[in-house]
């Protein structure tokens, strides 16, 4: 059997965790590939709202199993936060949980550097979301980090504390006060590091390529979005792993040509947390507006979300890059009212006007250049078919579609698990 990948195109929040919710029945396993706490997953179904922010968003499905894979970065204190929360909603977590070995551990110290790193760079800040994201890939790139397997071996405090020199040499060329709340931090951390011993700890490229053998289904879910990868994205504005599908491979140990479908996220406009640029940004009441209806307010630090219209050449290259076979088209129901809605087409760079994504899309050398197509008025959140859907968005649906030139297969027309229009066959 085959791998399918489903992963965000623009800079995140897309609504990975909803549709994964929605997809999980037709697969076995669940595997998160990369990221780890920087990430907020939210699901919505029977007067639930949860986020999730390491645990794979199959969770909640009894029988199906989840994986935390090699490529993810945990920090043990926030993995147990979410699984005591899961268990008020009564999952039982040790029975579908899995963690890689291989994948790497978030030090109290690796908060405090991104912490310090942060505020060293004053206004040129990353926007982080201060988990520790950068420092710990810093550290597993950099040969140094902790892994998940390490704490099964008996030498790990002194592993622990080899590392936590190496961050308190770095932490004092900081104007940074890390000492105060070190001690606690560490005991909370301790204690979290004991009740992830009690958890399923396995190889799990091997066990990935055992359920292959036996035939089983495998969804790959991302973190982020492609445009804050650290290659491909808006660097230095990204974050520190491979949020594109080649980031599946190697977070999971799965060889490419088992990728399957490539299932592509996007908002039916586009939103950023955090700094850097962003060319279709809105500053007005129309981004105000979008900001209100659609609550974009991050699901991990609660900051406002920077929001503006859909970014065609940046939505292509993110396609490209990750080979998307399926496009799924989040948060229609937030475009309703509107007038009229924009669609960024192309840019003037450097004086011409161009369609693909430059070097460099700093907003002193990008002007995004915009269509405009009919709106439409009706309340969409009631919606379960496209037929009864207004004619100007299933014609938004079908401009998308010619402009990108791969199929929207899912409409999202509200947070809720049962907002979600299927448009064609998928065949998993
Ligand atoms: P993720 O990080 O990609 O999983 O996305 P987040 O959970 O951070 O952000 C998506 C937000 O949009 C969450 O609050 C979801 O509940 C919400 N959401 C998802 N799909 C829809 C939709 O179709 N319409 C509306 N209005 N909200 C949605
Ligand atoms: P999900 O999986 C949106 C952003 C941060 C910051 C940059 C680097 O929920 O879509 P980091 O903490 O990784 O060093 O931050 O990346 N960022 C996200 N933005 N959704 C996320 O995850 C994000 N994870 C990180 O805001 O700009
Ligand atoms: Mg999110």
């Amino acid at each position: 059997m085959t791998v399918d990948v489903l992963l965000g195109l623009q800079w995140g929040d897309e609504g990975k965790g909803k549709i994964v919710d929605v997809l999980t029945r037709k697969y076995d396993i669940i595997a998160r590939f990369q990221g780890g706490p920087n990430a907020g997953h939210t699901l919505e179904f029977d007067g639930i709202k949860h986020v999730l922010h390491t645990i794979p968003s199959g969770i909640f499905h009894a029988g199906i199993k989840n994986l935390i894979g090699n490529g993810v970065v945990i920090d043990p204190v926030i993995f147990q936060k979410e699984i005591t929360a899961l268990k008020e909603h009564k999952v039982d977590v040790k029975a579908a949980l899995l963690i890689s070995r291989k994948a790497h551990l978030i030090l109290p110290t690796h908060r405090m550097l991104d912490a310090a790193s942060e505020a060293a760079k004053g206004k040129n800040k990353i926007g982080s979301t201060l988990k520790g994201i950068g420092p710990t890939y810093m550290d597993k790139t950099g040969r140094n980090g902790l892994r998940v397997g390490d704490i099964e071996l008996t030498d790990f405090e002194e592993r622990y504390n080899t590392l936590k020199g190496k961050h308190e040499q770095l932490l004092s060329h900081y104007d940074f006060d890390y000492k105060a709340d070190l001690a606690k931090m560490e005991e909370e951390w301790y204690a979290a590091v004991d009740a992830m011993r009690e958890m399923t700890l396995i190889d799990s490229e091997h066990f990935l390529h055992q359920a292959l053998a036996e035939g089983k289904k495998i969804l790959a879910e991302g973190a982020q979005g492609s445009l804050l990868d650290i290659d491909f994205g808006s660097y230095p504005f990204v974050t520190s792993s491979t949020t594109t599908c080649a980031g599946s491979c190697t977070g999971l140990g799965i060889a490419p040509n088992k990728i399957n479908k490539v299932f592509g996220i996007f908002k039916a406009y586009c939103t950023r947390v955090g700094s850097g640029p962003f060319p279709t940004e809105l500053f007005d009441n129309t981004g105000e507006e979008l900001r209100a209806k659609g609550h974009e307010f991050g699901a991990t630090t609660g900051r406002p979300r920077r929001c503006g219209w859909l970014d065609i050449p940046a939505l292509k290259y993110a396609v490209a890059v990750n080979g998307v076979t399926n496009l799924i088209m989040m948060k229609a129901d937030v475009l309703s009212g509107f007038d009229s809605i924009k669609v960024c087409t192309h840019y003037r760079y450097q004086g011409e006007l161009i369609e693909h994504l430059p070097y460099s899309i700093d907003e002193n050398l990008i002007e995004p250049v915009y269509e405009e197509v009919k709106g439409w008025q009706a309340d969409l959140t009631g919606l379960d078919n496209l037929e009864d859907a207004p004619q100007e968005l299933k014609d938004y649906i079908k401009y998308v579609e010619d402009k990108i030139g791969v199929p929207i297969s899912i409409l999202s027309v509200g947070p809720n698990r049962t907002q979600t229009i299927q448009l064609e066959e998928l065949a998993i």
